[in-house]
């Protein structure tokens, strides 16, 4: 996992890009080869590896669902079981940690708060991450990346205590109210999909893309 602790803004644009595509490579990699079928989505860390905590996090990561017997089977864009790799290639979601780095950050963060860049600012890393990312620092599980952006769980919820049974059979008898209360969100009634987009993509209550963002605070605090 050292690779993750690359100081990013030492480095050239592209050279930052290129890691952070590693970075996701291998961590879906570290995952998907520790995996046998999707029975342990979750492998035991090797050792030398840092020990995952007792009661692991429930934000998992985008890794923990890129097995190919999953969800990286790596057919075509939007095929069933080729979600994760549709995800990496063809969703700007994927890239929404990356873009926190590009000219129109650094405007934004020069008006709003140039002490912290845009991948450190929690106002950033709520919505090009997930939704609560600040409060739910705690409950990141140690092989979340949020060089990952908006992930799988970002619509899905987070799935630490869905991840080992919503596969299995007798799963799809739930209601989405059973699911939910698992933490897994409801993204096939059009409801459901309300409730996941929009708190990023119009706003809710600590996500809000105001004045302050656009132009940066105002001088006379209001
Ligand atoms: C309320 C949620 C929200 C907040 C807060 C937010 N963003 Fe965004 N941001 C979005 C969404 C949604 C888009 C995509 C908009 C679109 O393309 O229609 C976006 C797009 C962007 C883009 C353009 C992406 C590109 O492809 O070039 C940049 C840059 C960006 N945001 C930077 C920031 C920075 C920096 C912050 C923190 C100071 C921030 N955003 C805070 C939701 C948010
Ligand atoms: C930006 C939000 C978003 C992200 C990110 C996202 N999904 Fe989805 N996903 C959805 C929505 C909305 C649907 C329902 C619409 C559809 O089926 O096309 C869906 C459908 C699915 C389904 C079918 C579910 C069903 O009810 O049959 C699977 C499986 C799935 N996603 C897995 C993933 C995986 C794995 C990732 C990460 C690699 C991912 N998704 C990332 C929003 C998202
Ligand atoms: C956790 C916050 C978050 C959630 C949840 C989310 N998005 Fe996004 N979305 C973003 C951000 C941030 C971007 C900008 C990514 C970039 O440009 O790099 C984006 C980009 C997009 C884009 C591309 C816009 C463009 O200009 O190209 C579409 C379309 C989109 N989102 C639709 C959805 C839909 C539909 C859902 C729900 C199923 C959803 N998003 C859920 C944060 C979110």
């Amino acid at each position: 996992m050292e690779q993750l602790h690359v100081d990013c803004r030492a480095m050239p644009r592209t050279a930052l890009m290129l890691s952070l595509r590693l970075v996701k490579l291998s961590l879906s990699l570290a995952v998907a080869i520790g995996v046998a079928g999707c029975a342990s989505p979750l492998p035991a860390p090797a050792q030398g590896e840092v020990a995952v905590p007792a009661a692991p996090g429930r934000w998992l990561g985008s890794g923990s669902c890129a097995a190919m017997g999953c969800h990286n089977a790596n057919g075509f864009q939007g095929e069933p079981r080729s979600e994760y790799n549709t995800w990496v290639s063809h969703d700007p979601h994927a890239r929404s940690y990356e873009v926190l780095f590009n000219d129109r950050s650094r405007t934004i963060t020069a008006n709003l708060d140039p002490k912290k860049p845009a991948h450190e600012n929690a106002v950033c890393l709520n919505c090009h991450v997930h939704r609560d990312y600040a409060k739910e620092q705690a409950n990141h599980h140690a092989r979340f990346a949020k060089q990952d952006g908006v992930g799988c769980e970002s619509c899905h919820g987070p799935a630490r205590d869905w991840v080992g049974d919503h596969y299995k059979s007798g799963w799809s008898a739930k209601t989405a109210e059973q699911k939910l209360k698992l933490g897994m969100q409801d993204t096939r009634s059009l409801a459901g999909r309300v409730r996941s987009c929009t708190p990023c993509h119009v706003g809710a209550q600590g996500m809000d893309v105001n004045h302050d963002l656009i132009r940066g605070p105002s001088a006379s605090g209001i």
